[in-house]
C-alpha cells in the first residue's frame, strides 16, 4: 500500500476499513478512516506522524520496505492524539536517537501521553529544519484542532502536511482526491469540519489567511486522515473558508423525539408550514438519526426546530446529546424554535428554549405546546410556527 507522492516522499499510512466510531464513540465514521504517515528520504530520513497503536505492526512492516527505521533521523509529531502519535514508542525504540519535533504545546501533550525522555526539539511558526536538499517549515496551528496542532511543509516538493486539518474519515484503496468518488469525499470532508472544527471557525479563517500570506507554493495537501488533495489542492482550503464563514442555507431541520406520536405529528405539521413557504427541510427523529450526520444537517440549515414531549419535568433523554453538541459546536447565524406535547406538567418548551438560548440560537417564534394528542387546532398552530420560522429563514 506504500505510495510515492513525489520523488522520495512516501505515504506509509494504514487504511482502517472497519472503524465505525472515533474518539471512543463520539464521532461516527461510516466510511472508515486512514491514519496517514509520511516518510521523506533526503540526506536525513524524516517521518511525519505515525499511526494508531493497534496498527503499528503493519505500519512498521510497510515502513521497512522503504527504509531501515534505525536510519530515521527526525520524527515530526504534528499532534498528540493517539491516532497519530500511537506509533511513536514503537518507532523510537528502533531509532532512539532521532530528534522528535513538536510544537510548543506538543512539548506538553506528547510527553503527557507517553512519559518518555525522547530527544525533543520544540519549533514555532516559521522555523525551518534543513534535511538535505529541502527544508521542513513548521506552522503552529492551535485549535485546528487541538492547542498542540502543527502543520509541516516540505520545500522543493511543495507538500503541506497539516495533520487533522483538511482531513476526512474515508477509507479507500486510493490515495488521492482525483481517484475517489467526489460526492463521498465532499460529504466526509464536510462532516469532519462540522463535527471537529466548527467551534474553531474563527481560528480556521485566521490560520488560512496566515498560511496563504506565506505564499508557499502548494502542490499537495496531505492530511492525516483520508485522501491527499493532489488535484487543485487549494479547493479544500477554499471550502474551509466557506464553511468557517458559517453562512447557512435557507433551509430548516426539525429535530424531535416522541413517545406516543403526538410530538411526531406536531413535527410534521411544523414541516407543512415550512413547505407552504417553500423552505426545504429535513425532519429527523433523534433516535433514528446518526447524531453526527444530524449535526451536518443543522450546520447547513438556517433554522433548527426542536421538539420533545415533557418527560420527568424535562425532555426525552434521547434529544439531549444533540442539544449538548449544539452548545459545544457553537454554530453561528442560526434561528430556532420549540414544540412539544405533554400530559401533566408541560415544561418541554421552556427547557428547549433554555437550551437554544445556551447555544446562542435566537428564537424565530414562540414555541407551541400541546396537551395530550394534538387537535386540529393544535396542528394548525404548529403549521403557523413552521410558517413563522420559514419567514425568518427567508428574511
Ligand atoms: Fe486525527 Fe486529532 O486526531
Amino acid at each position: 500500500m506504500i505510495t510515492e507522492l513525489a520523488k522520495n516522499v512516501y505515504w506509509v499510512g494504514v487504511v482502517d476499513w472497519a472503524i465505525r466510531h472515533f474518539h471512543g464513540h463520539e464521532l461516527s465514521t461510516h466510511r472508515g478512516s486512514t491514519y496517514n504517515s509520511y516518510l521523506i528520504l533526503d540526506s536525513k530520513k524524516v517521518l511525519v506522524d505515525t499511526v494508531w497503536e493497534p496498527f503499528q505492526d503493519e505500519w512498521l512492516a510497510a515502513l521497512r520496505e522503504v527504509v531501515d527505521p534505525a536510519a530515521i533521523a527526525i520524527v515530526v509529531a504534528n499532534h498528540a492524539e493517539p491516532d497519530h502519535s500511537g506509533g511513536l514508542p514503537a518507532v523510537l525504540r528502533l531509532c532512539p536517537n532521532a530528534t522528535v519535533i513538536v510544537s510548543k504545546r506538543g512539548a506538553e501533550s506528547i510527553p503527557g501521553h507517553y512519559h518518555q525522555k525522547w530527544n525533543f526539539k520544540v519549533v514555532g511558526t516559521g522555523d525551518r529544519v534543513n534535511i538535505g536538499s529541502s527544508d521542513l517549515v513548521f506552522i503552529e496551528a492551535p485549535m485546528l484542532h487541538w492547542p498542540d496542532s502543527m502543520f509541516t511543509y516540505l520545500t522543493g516538493r511543495n507538500i503541506l502536511m497539516p495533520n487533522d486539518a483538511f482531513g476526512q474519515h474515508l477509507a479507500s484503496e486510493f490515495r488521492f482526491n482525483d481517484q475517489v468518488d467526489l460526492e463521498e469525499l465532499h460529504e466526509e470532508a464536510l462532516k469532519y469540519f462540522v463535527n471537529i472544527l466548527t467551534p474553531f471557525s474563527t481560528q480556521v479563517t485566521r490560520k488560512i489567511e496566515e498560511v496563504l500570506a506565506l505564499n508557499l507554493p502548494v502542490d499537495m495537501i496531505a492530511p492525516s486522515h483520508g485522501v491527499i488533495w493532489r488535484k487543485d489542492p487549494l479547493q479544500i482550503v477554499r471550502k474551509y473558508q466557506e464553511w468557517a464563514a458559517q453562512k447557512p442555507e435557507k433551509r430548516a431541520v426539525i429535530l424531535y423525539d416522541t413517545m406516543w406520536q403526538a410530538t411526531r405529528r406536531m413535527a410534521e405539521a411544523v414541516g407543512d408550514g415550512l413547505l407552504a413557504e417553500n423552505v426545504p427541510l429535513k425532519i429527523l427523529h433523534a433516535v433514528a438519526t446518526d447524531r453526527n450526520d444530524a449535526l451536518v444537517e443543522v450546520f447547513r440549515s438556517k433554522a433548527v426546530v426542536v421538539g420533545s414531549p415533557t418527560f420527568n419535568n424535562g425532555l426525552l433523554p434521547s434529544i439531549m446529546p444533540i442539544l449538548e453538541d449544539l452548545r459545544g459546536l457553537k454554530f453561528k447565524n442560526k434561528i430556532g424554535a420549540a414544540f412539544g406535547s405533554y400530559g401533566w406538567s408541560g415544561e418541554c418548551i421552556k427547557v428547549i428554549e433554555q437550551h437554544l438560548e445556551a447555544c446562542k440560537i435566537p428564537l424565530a417564534a414562540p414555541g407551541v405546546l400541546t396537551k395530550w394528542q394534538p387537535t386540529a387546532d393544535d396542528l394548525e398552530k404548529c403549521k403557523a410556527l413552521g410558517r413563522a420560522v420559514a419567514k425568518a429563514v427567508l428574511a
